[in-house]
C-alpha cells in the first residue's frame, strides 16, 4: 500500500515532459509540446503534452494520462512499479503504510473485489468437470480459457455470498456490483443471494483489463441462456466492448475491429487468430461505441446472424455508424450464412477463409444502403425512384459532408438509374456536396453540457478554483439532486481542504474511483476557458445558477402542491423563502 499523499507529492515533484520526453522526441508548439502518438500510428502529430496540466492528450487516438498513467502504458508497468520507477527518477523512497495488509478485504476497491471474483470462478471452473466438458464440447482451448479468464459459478445461492460478504460492508459492495442481489425477506439470516449460480463466467474488461461486469451463460439449454451484471458505477453497458482488452493484449498491429454479436464469437475468433474481434453486450451498437472503436482504428467490419433478428440489429448499426462516415475510415458488414454466426463459421472454414470471405463478401456501407434500398423498393421507374430518394434522404443527411455522401449518392444514382449528377441528386435529397472546411483539432470540448459537467471540467483544469470557493456554497451543492451533483461536492470540498496545483494531481487522487474516466475524459477536453480569472467567473457564475435553478424548481413543486393540497407551515416558511431568496436574485442569463 503506497500512501496517497505520496503519490500526491511525486504528481506535484514530477515533469511529464521530460519523462514523456525521454522516450518519444517532443517538439515544442507553443505553451504545449507535440509529438506522433506512441499508442498508435499516424504520420503527422496529434500527441500533446502539457505542463501546466502535467497531462497528455492524442487527437487521434484518445489515450491521455498523467506521468505515472503514461509510464504505465508506455512501458506497460502495473500501478505499483510505476510510482516505483518514477519515484526512482526523482530519487525518492516508496514509503509503504505500516499496517494496511493488502489481503483485508474491507479497504478493497470495487475493482479488486470483481478481480477477486474473477480468480475465484476461474478457480471454481477448474474444480467443476460438468463445467469443463461444456467448454470443452463447444471447442474452447485450455489457452483461450485462461487469456479471457473465463470460469464457473457453483450451483450455490451463497457461495459468493459467503466468501466475499463476510460483513455488512463487504454485502453491499458484493450488491453494489451486481454480484448478489437483495432477498425481499432474508433467509437464515441472509440478506442477499448470489446472481450467476451454475453458469460460465464470461469476465468483461475495461481498456485496462479490470474486470467490470461478468456475463453468465447457462450450461447447455435454459433461459435466459445468458444472464449479465446489471448497470453499475462501473459498468455501463453501452459503451463497454467485449474483447477490446484481449485484442489490445494480443499485440497485433491495431488497424481494425471487427464487431460481432456474442462472447462465444469473440472467444472463438481470438482462439482460431483472428484477434481484432469485439462485441457489444446484448445492446445495439451505440453511437459511443462508435465513437470509441474509431477513436481506436480507421477500419470496421460488422459481423451479424444472418437471421431476421441479425438484419435488425446491421440496420441499427448502420444508423448509427452513418455520422462517423469521415474520410479515411472504412465501414463495412458481412452478413454470416443464415444458421451459423462467426463462431460456428470460423470452426468450420477456419482462420484463411474467414478473412477470405471478410475481405471479398464484406458490404461497403454504400453497397449496404444500396441493397437495403433495393430490397424495400420494389417497382422501378419514376414511382421508385421517388420511393427510394424518399427512403435514403434521411441516410444521406446523416453522412457528414465529404467523400463518403458523395460516394452513396454516385451509387444510388447509377443503382436506381436517377438521370442526375450526383450535385443534381444532392439538391433533390436536400443535402450539401461541398468538402466541409479542413477539420484542425477534434472538437473534443464542443458542447459543454449541464451545469455541472462544466463546473466539474473548470476544476478538473483549474483545481486551485476550489479553494476560493464558499464552503456555505458547497455545502448547498452537496444537498443537490442533479446528477453528478455529489462529485461535483466532492472535487469541491477535497480540493478546498487540500489544494491540487495540476490537472494531473487531480486525476491520480481519482484514480481509483469510479468517477475517474470520466473526469479523464473531461480534462481531454479542449479547455474553453482561457483565463484563471475567466475560470473563476464561469465557475462561481455556474455554481450560482445551478443553486439557483434548484430553488426554482423547488418552488414550482411547492407551488403546485399549494395548488393541490395545500402547504404544511413549514412549506409555507420554506416558499417564502424561496421567493424572496429568488426575488434578490433575477434570472441570471445564460453565459454565452
Ligand atoms: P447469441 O445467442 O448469438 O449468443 O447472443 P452466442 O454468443 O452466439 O452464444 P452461444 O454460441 O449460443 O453460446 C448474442 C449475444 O447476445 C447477448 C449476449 O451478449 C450474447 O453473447 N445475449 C443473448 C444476452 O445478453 N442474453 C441472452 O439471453 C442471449
Ligand atoms: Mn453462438
Amino acid at each position: 500500500m503506497i500512501p496517497r499523499s505520496f503519490i500526491d507529492e511525486l504528481i506535484a515533484r514530477a515533469n511529464i515532459v521530460e519523462i514523456i520526453g525521454a522516450r518519444i522526441a517532443l517538439k515544442k508548439a507553443g505553451r504545449e509540446f507535440k509529438a506522433c502518438c506512441p499508442f498508435h500510428t499516424e504520420k503527422t502529430p496529434s500527441f500533446w503534452v502539457s505542463p501546466d496540466k502535467q497531462f497528455y492528450h492524442c487527437f487521434g487516438c484518445g489515450a491521455h494520462g498523467t506521468a505515472l498513467g503514461f509510464l504505465m502504458e508506455h512501458d506497460r508497468l502495473p500501478f505499483p512499479e510505476a510510482v516505483e520507477e518514477l519515484a526512482g527518477m526523482l530519487g525518492l523512497e516508496v514509503p509503504r503504510e505500516a499496517g494496511a495488509v493488502p489481503a483485508r478485504r474491507e479497504g478493497a476497491t470495487l475493482y479488486e473485489l470483481m478481480g477477486q471474483v474473477a480468480r475465484f470462478y476461474a478457480e471454481a471452473l477448474a474444480r467443476n468437470e460438468r463445467a469443463r466438458e461444456y467448454l470443452a464440447r463447444r471447442g474452447l482451448d485450455r489457452d483461450v480459457i485462461e487469456r479471457f479468464g473465463i470460469g464457473y459459478a457453483p450451483n450455490a445461492w451463497n457461495e459468493l455470498l459467503r466468501r466475499f460478504g463476510g460483513n455488512e460492508e463487504a454485502q453491499r459492495q458484493l450488491a453494489e456490483v451486481g454480484l448478489v442481489i437483495a432477498r425481499e425477506v432474508p433467509r437464515d439470516g441472509e440478506r442477499y443471494y448470489d446472481r450467476f449460480r451454475d453458469r460460465i463466467m464470461f469476465p468483461i474488461r475495461d481498456a485496462r483489463g479490470r474486470v467490470i461486469a461478468f456475463g453468465g451463460r447457462v450450461i447447455d439449454q435454459g433461459e435466459p441462456k445468458y444472464l449479465n451484471s446489471p448497470e453499475t458505477a462501473l459498468f455501463h453497458k453501452g459503451r463497454e466492448l467485449y474483447g477490446l482488452y484481449e485484442v489490445r493484449q494480443s499485440r497485433a498491429p491495431l488497424t481494425r475491429l471487427l464487431v460481432v454479436e456474442g462472447y462465444m464469437d469473440v472467444v472463438r475468433l481470438h482462439q482460431f487468430g483472428v484477434p481484432c474481434a469485439v462485441a457489444t453486450l446484448g445492446t445495439a451498437t451505440t453511437p459511443e461505441h462508435l465513437k470509441r472503436i474509431f477513436q481506436l482504428v480507421p477500419q470496421v467490419t460488422f459481423a451479424f446472424d444472418g437471421d431476421r433478428a441479425g438484419r435488425a440489429a446491421a440496420w441499427r448499426a448502420l444508423q448509427n455508424a452513418l455520422p462517423e462516415a469521415l474520410e479515411g475510415r472504412e465501414i463495412r458488414f458481412l452478413f454470416v450464412p443464415e444458421g451459423e454466426d462467426p463462431d460456428t463459421l470460423v470452426a468450420r472454414e477456419g482462420r484463411e477463409a474467414f478473412e477470405r470471405r471478410l475481405a471479398q463478401q464484406a458490404l461497403p456501407l454504400s453497397e449496404y444502403v444500396v441493397r437495403e434500398i433495393g430490397a424495400q423498393v420494389k417497382t422501378s421507374g419514376a414511382d421508385g425512384r421517388a420511393r427510394a430518394a424518399q427512403l435514403v434522404r434521411p441516410l444521406v443527411q446523416q453522412i457528414p459532408q465529404g467523400i463518403y455522401r458523395r460516394l452513396l449518392l454516385e451509387r444510388l444514382a447509377q443503382a436506381f438509374g436517377f438521370q442526375r449528377t450526383p450535385e443534381g441528386l444532392a439538391e433533390l435529397l436536400e443535402v450539401d456536396l461541398r468538402q466541409p472546411a479542413a477539420a484542425t483539432r477534434r472538437p473534443l470540448g464542443a458542447g459543454r453540457g449541464s451545469l455541472v459537467r462544466q463546473a466539474v471540467r473548470l476544476l478538473v483544469h483549474f483545481p486551485r478554483l476550489a479553494e476560493e470557493t464558499d464552503p456555505e456554497l458547497i455545502a448547498r451543492v452537496a444537498t443537490l439532486e442533479e446528477p453528478g451533483a455529489a462529485l461535483l461536492a466532492g472535487l469541491l470540498s477535497e480540493l478546498r481542504e487540500q489544494p491540487a496545483d495540476s490537472t494531473a494531481q487531480v486525476l491520480e487522487r481519482w484514480r481509483e474511483r469510479p468517477e475517474s474516466a470520466h473526469l479523464a475524459r473531461l480534462a481531454s477536453a479542449e479547455e474553453l476557458v482561457p483565463s484563471l480569472t475567466a475560470a473563476h467567473n464561469e465557475l462561481q457564475d455556474a455554481l450560482q445558477r445551478l443553486l439557483q435553478e434548484a430553488e426554482r424548481r423547488s418552488l414550482d413543486r411547492l407551488l403546485e402542491k399549494d395548488r393541490a393540497s395545500g402547504l404544511t407551515a413549514e412549506e409555507k416558511l420554506e416558499l417564502q423563502r424561496l421567493t424572496s431568496s429568488l426575488a434578490r436574485e433575477p434570472r441570471r442569463a445564460q453565459a454565452s
